[in-house]
């Protein structure tokens, strides 16, 4: 092969080999979500809330993970819309207070509402809440070491919160095994790939006894290692015991691929997790992630935008809530006068 052309195929190839950023900008987005939504209303959103979260997670690298959980629950139920963010209401109890949500860190929530009093501050009432916490979540897991990525933008916030019932049918029980989280993935448009890439995301973060003492008592799951088992005896006693524990035992606060590692050693927390290596669908997966941790980032990241836009509302659809937590009152009175109606406030 002549030298040139030896290159010209080195050269190809490097460029084949895409970095996260380049992987993100790659992948199809929703129609009315944009690369640079907010260049001109809001040129420092990213930023604002980039520098807000190294300081918060420097004090407590814990509320990364809380964060990313976030925004997972925000898009899985009803689309990205903030309504996890919701107060209950007169219509009904919120979602934050269905049974999976109750796990959510309360410090989650005034986390996001600080940074959207920081955006409006500085831009006005124009970012969405649903978008900033898209970029936490982003900043989440790429301020604990994991891959950085563009965030498509443009999401707004909706009317409205999902009853108790579509909360806990749309979220996926810790105990479910991969047919069931396959299923409920499958329905989201989400493949086996990104089934085992997102739960990945269990690399941070910690859980709550009751989320797994299901697989201690009254017996041992056998696919879970018996000194991993009799450690977690001795933090949960009890089936209920209201203790936590770290949900990847290898580097708890470090987003990296250490959590398919702890799977092929049957030390993976909950059901949903080890079953991804026990199940012949998706055990391929979990060892090709334990093995090269780019390709997990790679897959992580693609599977993060495809979770990131499920039923985003954009264009007049929605609103730009003013505080995260509540509808806003102009908004009220506009869906109680003018049925399907969307808002008509302008993004600019
Ligand atoms: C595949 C289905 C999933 C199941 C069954 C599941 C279940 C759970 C449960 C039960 C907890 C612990 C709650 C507690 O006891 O405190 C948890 C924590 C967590 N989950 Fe998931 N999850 C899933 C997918 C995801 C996804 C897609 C993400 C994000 C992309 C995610 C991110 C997290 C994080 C970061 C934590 C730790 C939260 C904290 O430390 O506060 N999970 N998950």
């Amino acid at each position: 092969m002549a030298l040139s052309t030896k290159l010209f195929t080195v050269v190809a190839l490097s460029l084949l080999i895409l970095s996260p950023l380049d992987v993100a900008k790659a992948q199809p987005i929703a129609a009315g979500l944009s690369w640079s939504f907010y260049a001109r209303s809001c040129p420092n959103v990213e930023s604002i809330i980039r520098n807000r979260l190294e300081r918060v997670f420097r004090d407590d690298v814990g509320q990364a993970a809380g964060i990313l959980r976030l925004h997972f629950h925000d898009c899985f139920v009803q689309g990205c819309d903030g309504s996890v963010l919701l107060d209950g209401s007169s219509s009904g109890p919120s979602e934050k207070s269905a049974v999976p949500n109750l796990t959510l860190r309360a410090q989650a929530f005034t986390i996001i509402n600080d940074l959207r009093r920081r955006v409006h501050r500085e831009c006005g009432q124009v970012v969405s809440c649903s978008d900033i916490v898209a970029l936490a979540a982003r900043d989440a897991v790429v301020l604990t070491g994991g891959p950085n990525y563009n965030v498509p933008l443009g999401r707004r916030d909706g009317l409205n919160f999902a009853t108790q019932n579509a909360t806990i049918d749309n979220l996926v029980a810790p105990f479910a095994n991969t047919t069931t989280v396959l299923n409920k993935l499958a329905v989201k448009n989400l493949d086996a790939t990104d089934a085992v890439a997102l739960s990945g995301a269990h690399t941070i973060g910690i859980a709550h006894c009751s989320s797994f003492t299901d697989r201690l008592y009254p017996n041992r799951d056998p696919t879970m290692d018996q000194t991993f088992a009799n450690n977690l005896r001795t933090t949960c006693p009890t089936p209920n015991t209201n203790a936590t524990t770290n949900m990847d035992i290898r580097s708890p606060n470090i987003f990296d691929n250490r959590y398919f590692v702890d799977l092929m050693n049957r030390q993976g927390l909950f059901t949903s997790d080890q079953d991804l290596y026990t199940d012949s669908r998706t055990r391929g997966i979990v060892t090709s992630f334990a093995i090269n941790q780019t390709l997990f980032f790679e897959r992580f990241v693609i599977a993060m935008l495809k979770m990131g836009q499920l039923n985003v509302l954009t264009g007049n659809r929605g609103e730009i809530r003013a505080n995260c937590s509540a509808r806003n009152i102009n908004n009220l009175f506009i869906s109680s006068v003018v049925e399907d109606e969307g808002p008509q406030t302008s993004q600019f």
